[in-house]
């Protein structure tokens, strides 16, 4: 008994040492998870990059980033380029590759969906030409950021993308081509329980993806969004062409934070709502090629923050509402405002 009463305050100070020592080797060699660190180098494996081409005449990308040339095994992930991680528990959390010449199958096996913390994931303008948005989407449920624009990517989009209920911005478009043998699909189903989960949306950019059989009723679900919803880019997306009435903008007595609106070549054929003068906040509005008609509500000119306006190509009737008429109520200037009317 006496030994012991020695013995303790002696084992408790080993102990001591010990907890000492492993949280200092934790914080000194705090490295990105091994398991993260090897489904980003076979992701990175799984594509072509060349890195001595330069971005072509019509891509978006000013040069080429290729962050994944600092990728190399037995390093820190966390210190690789365009890799996020996070500073508690060293899981890769963000991922932006965009412009980094990536070119291959993204494929449904991808490693890519074995990083469950991604909260952001940015693989704009590379090529994945014919790939597909894979159900695996679905396992990383704490995105937030989904950024998969100008890929190639094509074909119906995975229904499991509904799950990522934490989504902010959702990026899908793709303005590099309007190939539309090769369009994505976005289907009513996907649509709904997508607009129905993700209650934070803020930007939902779907330029050219197909989501043609969204009826009007599937539509207006955006209406429970738009508390939140700051762009919304619906722009040839065949969206309206299955409406059986006269397609309703989406947005009478929306009174919303939405600063970018974009439904042109749309099948909306309504006349504008005077209520649009209520998106105060807009600073994009694009409506061209659309089958607008009758006369342009008054209240667009009170929109005072516009920046961008196409109206181009629609069936509006009389003029335009005087041009100083607009300039006068813009008190706030500076202002560089585009006004596109061709035809109108
Ligand atoms: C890589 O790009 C360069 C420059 O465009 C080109 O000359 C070369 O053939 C490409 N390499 C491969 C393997 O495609
Ligand atoms: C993915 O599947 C293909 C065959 O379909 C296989 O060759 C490849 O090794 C798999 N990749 C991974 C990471 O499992
Ligand atoms: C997508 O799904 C719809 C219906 O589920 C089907 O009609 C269409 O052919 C599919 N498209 C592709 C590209 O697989
Ligand atoms: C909504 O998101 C949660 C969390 O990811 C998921 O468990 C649920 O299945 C999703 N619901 C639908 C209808 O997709
Ligand atoms: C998606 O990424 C591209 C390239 O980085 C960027 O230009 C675009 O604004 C992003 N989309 C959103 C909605 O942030
Ligand atoms: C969507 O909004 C409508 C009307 O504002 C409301 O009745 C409905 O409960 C909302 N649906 C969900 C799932 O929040
Ligand atoms: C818009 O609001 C007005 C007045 O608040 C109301 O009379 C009208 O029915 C509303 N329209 C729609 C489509 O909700
Ligand atoms: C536009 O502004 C005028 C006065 O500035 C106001 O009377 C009108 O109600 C406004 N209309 C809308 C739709 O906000």
């Amino acid at each position: 008994m006496g030994s012991f009463c020695f013995l303790f305050p002696y084992l408790a100070f080993h102990l001591f040492l010990l907890m000492l020592l492993t949280l200092f080797t934790s914080y000194t060699f705090s490295m990105c998870k091994h398991h993260d660190s090897s489904a980003l180098l076979q992701f990175k494996n799984s594509f072509f990059i060349n890195t001595s081409s330069q971005p072509g005449f019509w891509s978006h990308c000013s040069s080429f980033s290729f962050k994944t040339e600092s990728w190399k095994t037995g390093t820190d992930c966390c210190e690789w380029d365009g890799v996020t991680c996070d500073i508690m528990y060293d899981y890769v959390i963000g991922l932006d590759l965009s412009c980094n010449n990536l070119n291959g199958e993204l494929a449904a096996n991808s490693t890519i969906f074995q990083l469950k913390h991604l909260q952001q994931l940015n693989l704009a303008f590379n090529d994945f030409f014919g790939s597909s948005v894979h159900a695996g989407i679905g396992d990383l449920v704490k995105l937030t950021h989904l950024n998969l624009s100008n890929t190639g990517i094509s074909g119906n989009i995975s229904s499991t993308i509904s799950h990522l209920s934490k989504l902010v911005s959702l990026d899908l478009s793709s303005y590099s081509y309007w190939n539309m043998e090769q369009k994505l699909e976005l289907g009513p189903l996907t649509w709904k329980k997508l607009i129905l989960n993700a209650t934070n949306l803020r930007e939902l950019h779907l330029n050219t993806v197909d989501i043609s059989l969204i009826r009007e009723r599937s539509l207006s679900l955006l209406r429970n969004l738009s508390s939140s919803l700051v762009a919304l880019d619906l722009s040839i997306t065949g969206l309206q062409e299955n409406f059986p009435s006269y397609g309703k903008l989406p947005l009478s007595n929306w009174s919303t934070p939405l600063r970018y609106l974009d439904l042109s070549y749309t099948a909306f054929s309504d006349e504008i709502p005077y209520s649009i003068g209520n998106l105060k906040y807009l600073t994009h509005l694009g409506l061209s090629n659309c089958n607008f008609y009758a006369v342009l509500p008054l209240s667009l000119w009170n929109l005072t923050q516009l920046t961008k306006l196409d109206l181009s190509t629609n069936n509006f009737s009389g003029e335009i509402p005087p041009l100083y008429y607009f300039q006068t109520s813009h008190t706030s200037l500076p202002l560089v405002l585009e006004i596109i009317t061709s035809t109108v």
